[in-house]
C-alpha cells in the first residue's frame, strides 16, 4: 500500500494524480487535520508532527511514504530519511527548475506558506537551480486554511490566491510556482484571474510518476484499487472535503497519533 499524507486536504491533489497513474494501487491518506494548518508552524512543530504520521504509515506498511505537503517537506523530509533509510519517501518541492525553463522574464513567483520559505530545503533549490533567474516569494498566510473550509470553485479564496499572486507579476513574474499542494485546487481559477501572459506550474504529476516509479520497483503499484482516508480530525468533515474535492463518496476515520 502506498501512504500519502497532508496536515489536510491539499495532498489530495497529489493523490488524485497517484490514483490517475496507478488505477489499482491501494492507497492510505492521512490529513492531520487536528493541527493543521501546518505553515504557520514552527519547522520544529512540523517536523514532530511529520514524524509520528511517518510512523504511523509504516508501521501500516506504506512503501512509499509520500509527503503530499510543501511544508512538512521543507521541515522533515531530510530528517525522515535519516530516521528510516529503508523507507522510500517521496516529498514535494516548490517546481523551481521546471519555473526556470519555462520564463521568458527571467523572473518566477513562488507561492507558498510561510514555514516553507524558512526551510533549508527551498533555499537549496534556488542556489541548485535559479539559473541566474529571479526567483520572487510570497508567503500566503491563512490561505491553507481557508481552502480547508470552502468549495473548490470559492471566489474568495480564489481572489485571495490572486491577490498574492498579482504583485509577483507585476513585478515582472511571468511563471507562478504552487508551493503548496492545497493551491493546486485554485488552479484554474487563478489561471483566469492572472491571464494567458502567465504559466501556472503544479508539481502534482510530476510527483505522481515519482511515486507510481518507486511503487512499481517496491511491487506496491498495483492492488485492489482501495482508498482509505484517515483525520486526526473529524472523519465526518474529512469525507463531505473528499466528496467536494474528488467528487467520491467515501467514509473517513479517525485516527490518534
Ligand atoms: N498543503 C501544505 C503545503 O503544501 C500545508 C499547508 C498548511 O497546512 O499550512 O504546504
Amino acid at each position: 500500500m502506498i501512504g500519502v499524507f497532508d496536515s489536510g486536504v491539499g495532498g489530495l491533489s497529489v493523490l488524485r494524480e497517484v490514483r490517475r497513474l496507478l488505477p489499482t494501487a491501494d492507497l492510505l491518506y492521512l490529513a492531520d487535520q487536528a493541527r493543521a494548518p501546518y505553515g504557520e508552524r514552527s519547522l520544529q512543530e512540523v517536523r514532530d508532527f511529520s514524524e509520528a504520521i511517518a510512523a504511523y504509515l509504516i508501521s501500516r506498511e506504506a512503501v512509499p511514504v509520500v509527503v503530499a505537503c510543501n511544508t512538512a517537506s521543507a521541515a522533515a523530509l531530510r530528517g525522515l530519511r535519516q530516521k528510516w533509510p529503508a523507507v522510500p519517501f517521496v516529498g514535494m518541492e516548490p517546481a523551481v527548475k521546471p519555473a526556470t525553463h519555462l520564463t521568458a522574464t527571467g523572473k518566477v513567483g513562488v507561492l507558498a506558506t510561510q514555514a516553507t520559505f524558512q526551510g533549508e530545503l527551498f533555499a537549496d533549490l534556488v542556489a541548485r537551480y535559479g539559473n541566474g533567474v529571479e526567483v520572487l516569494t510570497q508567503a500566503c498566510p491563512g490561505l491553507a486554511a481557508l481552502i480547508e473550509d470552502v468549495p473548490p470553485d470559492d471566489r474568495a479564496a480564489a481572489d485571495r490566491l490572486a491577490g498574492h499572486a498579482v504583485p509577483l507579476v507585476a513585478a515582472g513574474a511571468d511563471v507562478l510556482v504552487l508551493g503548496c499542494t492545497h493551491y493546486a485546487f485554485l488552479q484554474r481559477a487563478l489561471a483566469e484571474r492572472v491571464g494567458p501572459g502567465v504559466t501556472i506550474v503544479n508539481p502534482a504529476e510530476a510527483v505522481a510518476r515519482r511515486v507510481a516509479a518507486v511503487a512499481e520497483e517496491a511491487g506496491t503499484a498495483h492492488g485492489s484499487a482501495t482508498t482509505a482516508y484517515l483525520t486526526t480530525g473529524d472523519p465526518a468533515r474529512f469525507a463531505a472535503q473528499v466528496r467536494l474535492l474528488l467528487r467520491e463518496e467515501t467514509q473517513a476515520e479517525q485516527v490518534v497519533l
